[in-house]
């Protein structure tokens, strides 16, 4: 006899979620996972009734579980999706057509930030300067500069991304054993702005696993991409990912555990740590060290290069 889901008693169990003792039927699943965020985004007051909130949807599981829960959960919520397109051949423009399929299944508007026909760069050219070897670090400088220029774009405040449970250990992991103070303070559910005409930060699925993304998008039929980026998560990300399986493999509360004892320990370091202090950049008013952020030197260095043929 096949096992009863352990919410509605009728149908049958196919969700067997051992850290919360719960066996769930695809329905009962789907309702548990939504109420979940729901409750993420209160305990932490992520945003409130009135304003509008951008999510950032990659075209991948996470983001695209993440924008249609939202939808599901707060439905007078203004809600648009962001997506930033890197120009990674054979790679972003498959990720673009997903975001737009998403956005028209759940009903909201997508705002585009092109970088290749902004800043006629794309992120495979930074394959010819000395970030070849890092590349998911530029990655990640050029979008979080992407997302404050398109969250302004689109009117918003508030930016949640699909970061899920796993993606949050792993960076803690890597933060702690590279002594990186300031990136580990940096990892909450909620970031304040640096500077007033920035964005709130937020990750509604912190406590959600990457397992449980790509359920809730089956069940749902909410559209998304398996393909992965070229570039994507190095050797050392992906280690850190098996060995957390492993450790819930004979507990399955343990990545639970982990991420409540860092989120209580993070409050703490908060208050030891100083963070360095930022000024606008001369160029684009983003935070920096010394009047020039990051991305600015980083586009400058590229074009500079690229110039060069
Ligand atoms: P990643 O840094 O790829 O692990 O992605 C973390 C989160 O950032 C995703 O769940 C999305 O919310 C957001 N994100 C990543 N890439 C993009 C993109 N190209 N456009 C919009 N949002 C993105
Ligand atoms: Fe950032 Fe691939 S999308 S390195
Ligand atoms: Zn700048």
């Amino acid at each position: 006899m096949p096992r009863k889901c352990s919410r509605c008693g009728s149908a049958n169990a196919e969700v067997s979620l051992p850290y919360a003792k719960l066996s769930l039927c695809r329905d009962c699943f789907l309702e548990y996972y939504i109420h979940r965020v729901k409750r993420t985004v209160e305990k932490y007051r992520m945003f409130r009734k009135g304003e509008a909130v951008g999510v950032a949807v990659s075209g991948g599981k996470d983001s695209a579980a993440l924008l249609h829960s939202l939808r599901r959960a707060f439905l007078s919520q203004k809600i648009v999706a962001l997506h930033v397109n890197l120009g990674i051949p054979e790679y972003s423009d498959r990720c673009q057509e997903e975001a737009e399929r998403l956005a028209e299944s759940v009903g909201v508007d997508i705002y585009i930030l092109d970088l290749k026909r902004e800043e006629n760069v794309s992120l495979s050219d930074f394959k010819r300067t000395i970030y070849k070897k890092k590349i998911c670090s530029v990655c990640g400088t050029i979008k979080r500069h992407s997302f404050e220029e398109i969250a302004g774009r689109a009117g918003v405040k508030v930016l949640a991304t699909g970061h899920n449970m796993d993606d949050i250990l792993s960076f803690m992991l890597s933060s702690l054993f590279t002594k990186q103070w300031a990136q580990l303070v940096r990892l909450k559910p909620v970031l304040p702005p640096l500077f007033s005409w920035m964005t709130r930060k937020v990750k509604p699925l912190i406590k959600i696993s990457g397992r449980e993304n790509l359920l809730y998008c089956l069940y749902a039929g909410v559209p998304f991409t398996e393909i992965e980026c070229p570039y994507s998560k190095g050797a050392k990300t992906k280690e850190r990912l098996k060995a957390l399986e492993i450790l819930s493999m004979n507990n399955p509360n343990i990545k639970y555990q982990a991420l409540d004892a860092f989120l209580e320990i993070s409050k703490i370091l908060e208050e030891k740590i100083k963070l360095p202090k930022a000024t606008p950049c001369v160029k684009c008013g983003f935070p920096s060290r010394d009047g020039i952020c990051a991305y600015c030197k980083r586009m400058a260095y590229v074009k500079e290069i690229l110039s060069n043929g």
